[in-house]
Order: structure tokens, then sequence, then C-alpha cells
């Protein structure tokens, strides 16, 4: 019988499937249900750096006002008013922990390496197994170099790991300039993991009201292409654990992301679409597989199709269309 446990981000996971950040994960009954369904951890629906600031600062107004001088005072679960989101956060992460036996990594929203960063702590204390870094920087600003966009990565890293011993996984987008070297840097700066990738809210038009609208908010099967060759060219090149993120709907999915060399693979749309339960599905999918493959263990394939172990290492990096167009158009 296959044995699907793995280990990520020094956590030992029962199976490398994570449900993801987003509104399936805002709740402690929703996360045990999820965890009833087999998943082996799962991230914290994010919390954003504005909601942090501002209620870092509503609390400083609150303390220098009975003066309290010191931000170390501040102590996000004593106030006795209305709980805010930051102090709802934490309460979730406390109450997850002491409701399910699979990790919990909390998750936040960040733009910058300013105040924000102290509160990590916060999270560090209430229990969260690990912290994800929800990181992006859409480079549409002309004034900025991508030098400058890049720099931010490191410099939040830097100032999370002066707070916190808990693992951290970063979450990126696909938006940089020299993606593979970037990557492969941030590996090395001491987080525990990396996610590919984050998705967003994209744009739209309505001709009828000419209004931009968001668009595709679940993602396709066929968007997993993106994140496969990005886990395959990046596994073994990089010095921390890799989650596979976006397009991950089914059993095949899965498998093909641990063959690319993922430690853990992170899946939403589908569960949206299917629920909880499509994650025992792809669960006995993925057993199946092994068991029809002779694989005792994720080991035994993991990486197997990454570019460094793969006998074609160039078909990672063809990016024109020239001859399979042309097989398309002829056949
Ligand atoms: C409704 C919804 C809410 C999401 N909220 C968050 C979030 O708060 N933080 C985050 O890092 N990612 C968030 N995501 C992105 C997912 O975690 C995931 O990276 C993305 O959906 C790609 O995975 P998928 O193809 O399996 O859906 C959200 C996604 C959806 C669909």
């Amino acid at each position: 019988m296959a044995d699907l446990t793995t280990k990520f981000l020094g956590l030992n996971l029962r199976n490398p499937l994570i449900v993801g950040s987003s509104g399936l994960t805002d709740s402690v009954d929703k996360i045990k249900n999820i965890a009833k369904a087999g998943a082996g951890a799962v991230v914290l629906k994010s919390l954003f750096e504005e909601e942090i600031i501002a209620e870092m600062e509503e609390s400083m107004h609150r303390m220098t006002s009975r003066e309290f001088i010191y931000p170390e005072t501040m102590d996000y679960m004593d106030h006795d008013e209305d709980e805010d989101s930051v102090r709802k956060y934490l309460r979730l992460i406390k109450e997850t922990k002491a409701a399910v036996d699979i990790p919990v990594i909390a998750s936040i929203n960040c733009v910058s390496a300013q105040k924000w960063t102290y509160f990590a702590r916060e999270i560090e204390a209430a229990g969260a197994d690990a912290l994800e870094l929800n990181l992006f920087i859409l480079p549409t600003d002309f004034s900025r170099t991508a030098a400058q966009n890049e720099k931010l990565y490191f410099d939040i890293i830097e100032a999370v790991k002066k707070e916190v011993k808990m693992p951290l996984l970063l979450k990126v987008s696909y938006y940089a300039s020299n993606l593979g070297q970037l990557l492969q840097k941030l590996s090395m700066t001491g987080i525990s993991g990396l996610t590919l990738f984050n998705r967003f809210y994209s744009p739209d038009f309505n001709l009828e009201t000419y209004q931009v609208v968001s668009t595709n908010v679940l993602s396709q099967p066929s968007d997993l292409s993106i994140s496969l060759r990005w886990i395959a060219v990046m596994a073994n090149r990089v010095d921390c654990d890799l989650a596979a993120s976006t397009g991950v709907h089914d059993g095949e999915a899965l498998i093909k992301q641990i063959l690319a060399g993922a430690n853990a693979v992170q899946t939403v749309s589908t569960l949206y679409k299917h629920g909880v339960d499509h994650i025992g599905v792809m669960l006995d999918d993925l057993k199946r597989w092994m068991d029809h493959e002779g694989y005792g263990s994720l080991d035994d394939f993991r990486g197997k199709l990454s570019q460094a172990k793969s006998n074609n290492p160039a078909s990672y990096e063809r990016v024109q269309f020239m001859k399979s167009f042309r097989h398309f158009i002829f056949e």
C-alpha cells in the first residue's frame, strides 16, 4: 500500500495535498471538514498587511492614551472592545490548532517590509506551524526598476525572519524579469519553501456597460502548465522546498506536480467546484497510480520528470510553437 507521508517545511504531512489560502480556509468548521476529507495541511485565508497596520495604529492610539508607550506591550488578545480582523485571525489560528491535527499555515498578504512584520510574532505565538507570505508586486509602477521591485522580496524576508523562528513559505507570482535566478536567490535567504505560483483577479471588459470586471476567479485545469514548467525547472536548483499551486484540479495533476519535483501541492479552485470531498478522490487516484507503477513512497518518483533529471531538458525551455503548430494545421 502506497505511503503518502511527506516532509514539507520540516513538518510531517500525512500526504502532500494542501488546501491553499482562500475562503475555503477562513473558519474552524470549514477547516475541520477539510481535515476530515483527508488534506495533508491547510493554508489559512490571508490577513492583509493593511489590516495589520490599521489595527496597530489603532492599538497604539489606545495604548498611548493609557500611557503604554512601547509597541512590545501590545497584546492583541487582551482588548475588551469589539474584536477586529487581526484578533479574529489570531483566534482562528488558536482554535484551528486545537481542532485539527494537521499542520496549519497562516498567511499574510504583504507589499512592504514596513512595521507590520512585528505582527509575525503574534502569529507564531498563536501556534501557527508556519507562515506563508503572499507577496505580489504587479510591475506597473513605471518609476521603479526591476531591481527595486525584487529587493522588496528580500527586505520582507529579512524583516520577518528577525521576528520569528517558524518556517516561512514565500508565495510568489511569475511576473519577474529573471524568474529562475530570482527564485534561486530567494531560496537561499533561509526561507523553508516557495509556493509557485499565486493566481490573481484579472481584468476583463463588459462590452455593454464599458466596465472593467474581474474574470476567471477560479482556475481551469489547463492553467496547470505554468506552475508545472517552473516546478520542473526549479526542482534540485533551490535551497528550500517547493509547493506547486495553480491548476491542480485532479489526481493526475497532483501526480504530475510531484513528478516535476514538488514537495507539496496546493489546491483551491477544484474544491470550490466539487466540494472538499474531492480531496479524497484526488488522493485515491494518487494511491492507485503509485500502486500500479510499483512506487512505495513519494520519494520513489518525486522529481523524476524535473528538468535536472530529464533526458530531454530542452523540452522545458521550448517556447515557440513552430513545429507543433505546423503539425496542428496539417494533420
Ligand atoms: C476565492 C479565492 C480566494 C483566494 N484568497 C487567497 C488569499 O487570501 N491568499 C492567497 O495567498 N491566495 C488566495 N487565493 C489564491 C489561491 O490560494 C491559489 O493560489 C489560486 O487559486 C491558484 O490555485 P488553484 O488553481 O488551485 O485555484 C484565492 C483564490 C480564490 C479562488
